[in-house]
């Protein structure tokens, strides 16, 4: 099929929910996976790669539900290079408005080698599934996985198999993130010169950051031909993660100079769907990370703000208003009101209802009366920390912490465990470590602390603490997060947080799954 390709446009496709969600511990539920899912459709992503139906029952049905609710982007799910995984694919993607089959299989020679297959096996698998993918949906990506490190005779050899078979885009992946701009630039170039069909065909750009170029080597790839970036929010993903979606995009942008594509992004809504990732993935984005890191816009060196205050210009390249964030930092305080409330939760880019305004608004009151000014991060972290659900199995009813210059501390916490009430006093090494002793002798578990972080959202020692604990049990992983302006008791609420997850987690899945069967690294 030949397609008309802008080629003035370059496609943004999201693999936050596939390649970013499948990163140890950064799983999400079914409702987060379909509000960032939302998110991305709203910001004009072209492509959602959803998830890998095969892989669970949970990956399915949250491809299905994203198909069924995508307004314009297109949706696309994951296969390996078989029959069932495509046809498991097609069932979960077939209900969108744009469905993709997204189909790969590893061809470097150290992929080559775990199917046991020769390069011409391989071949003829290739046209076999990419050819079914085709019979079933006229939307089919298809991808060389490790293509950076397959031998360039047998790379093109498989390209050209597979847009024969009927591939609409063919997606180059730096699988291990081992190439590099020029040749990121020549090898999309050279592959759309000498591959027969490859210029009637969109040729995309899939790179990993494991040496810290996934964005410039996308956009070199781009420039030698590329029109398809696949990308991450906040460069989610394993190891050292994906390219970041917010960077490509603003290089466009704000290089349009240089770089004269363009994008259908809405880029105001950067900041708010940064904001929800980091939260609902438990992935926290560094502060001085480009475009999002809460450093990104701050000019706090004396030169920095004189010349600022002379023209905006001397050291801003980009308006924060452009990726969203809200040129005020207006303070509330414990007598602004509700509809203030609502307009600067409107603002900062949370629309809420009037239930949840009305459970906002009662912690944004308990937070008022410890904290003097209630700054926009402050809000953030509201927003971001939802209050402990009805349905929780573990609920803090009281915690008292002893703290003092002389070892061991005491923690004497109450705590409802599946409805029943039980207390216990513990010590431990440090005001946390008692109180985490503390919670495991009323909740007993073998899960491992694999994270505990603490960040002050804002100045003073009024601050509010945002604490990230992320624990891991029999293969499952999960997060917690809280917000509190006492640092033991937001690190007591994040850590039964997670623990509350895995309590849900446990019921659904085998251990050792993380919920998953299989994984995108399993070969057949
Ligand atoms: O990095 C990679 O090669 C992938 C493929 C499955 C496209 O994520
Ligand atoms: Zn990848």
């Amino acid at each position: 099929m030949t397609q008309a390709i802008d080629k003035d446009r370059v496609l943004i496709f999201d693999t936050t929910l596939r390649d970013g969600e499948q990163s140890p511990g950064a799983t999400m539920t079914h409702n987060e996976k379909l509000e960032i899912a939302g998110l991305l459709d709203e910001m004009g992503v072209d492509i959602i790669e959803a998830g890998f139906p095969i892989a669970s029952e949970g990956d399915f049905r949250a491809v299905s539900d994203i198909a069924k609710n995508a307004k314009t982007s297109v949706i696309c799910g994951l296969a390996r290079a078989n029959f069932a995984d495509i046809d498991r694919c097609w069932e979960a993607v077939k209900h969108a408005r744009q469905p993709r089959i997204h189909t790969f299989i590893g061809t470097s020679p150290l992929h080559r080698a775990i199917p046991n297959l020769t390069m011409d096996e391989m071949a003829e698998r290739i046209h076999e599934t990419v050819s079914h993918a085709r019979n079933l949906c006229d939307n089919v990506q298809w991808s060389p996985m490790d293509a950076t490190r397959t031998e360039w005779e047998y790379l093109a050899r498989v390209v050209e198999i597979a847009i024969k078979a009927g591939a609409t885009t063919i997606n180059i992946p730096d699988t291990v993130g081992y190439t590099a701009p020029a040749e990121s630039a020549d090898l999309i170039k050279r592959l759309i010169a000498e591959v027969p069909g490859a210029s009637d065909i969109i040729f995309a750009t899939h790179c990993h950051n494991d040496l810290g170029m996934a964005t410039a080597n996308s956009l070199a790839a781009v420039a030698g031909g590329a029109r398809q970036i696949e990308c991450t929010i906040n460069g989610l993903g394993e190891r050292a993660g994906n390219t970041a979606l917010e960077e490509v995009v603003m290089a466009l942008k704000v290089r349009h100079d240089i770089m004269p594509w363009t994008t259908g992004i809405d880029t105001t809504k950067i900041m708010n769907i940064s904001r929800r990732v980091a939260t609902v993935s438990g992935f926290p984005v560094q502060f001085n990370k480009a475009v999002v890191g809460k450093n990104a816009f701050a000019h706090e060196s004396g030169i920095h703000q004189d010349g600022m205050l002379k023209n905006v210009e001397t050291f801003e390249i980009m308006r924060p208003e452009d990726v969203g964030l809200t040129a005020s930092n207006l303070v509330m305080g414990k007598h602004s009101g509700r509809a203030a409330l609502r307009d600067k939760l409107r603002q900062l880019g949370f629309e809420v209802g009037d239930n949840q305004l009305k459970d906002v608004f009662v912690r944004f009151k308990e937070l008022a009366d410890r904290k003097k000014e209630v700054y926009d991060d402050d809000l953030v972290a509201l927003m971001r920390v939802g209050e402990d659900s009805e349905n929780d199995y573990l609920k803090i009813k009281s915690l008292k912490v002893v703290c003092g210059t002389t070892a061991p501390q005491t923690a004497e916490l109450i705590m409802e465990v599946g409805g029943e009430e039980k207390s216990t006093t513990q010590t431990g090494d440090g005001p946390v470590d008692a109180t985490f002793n503390a919670v495991k002798a009323l909740f007993p578990h073998s899960a491992r602390l694999q994270l505990y972080q603490v960040h002050a959202v804002t100045e003073g020692t009024d601050a509010q603490a945002t604490v990230s604990v992320r624990m891991e049990e029999d293969g499952r992983v999960v997060t917690g997060q809280s917000a509190d302006t006492d640092t033991v008791v937001a690190s007591a609420k994040a850590y039964v947080n997670a623990l509350n997850r895995l309590v849900v987690r446990r019921s659904k899945t085998a251990p050792g799954t993380d919920s998953r069967e299989v994984s995108y690294k399993d070969v057949s």
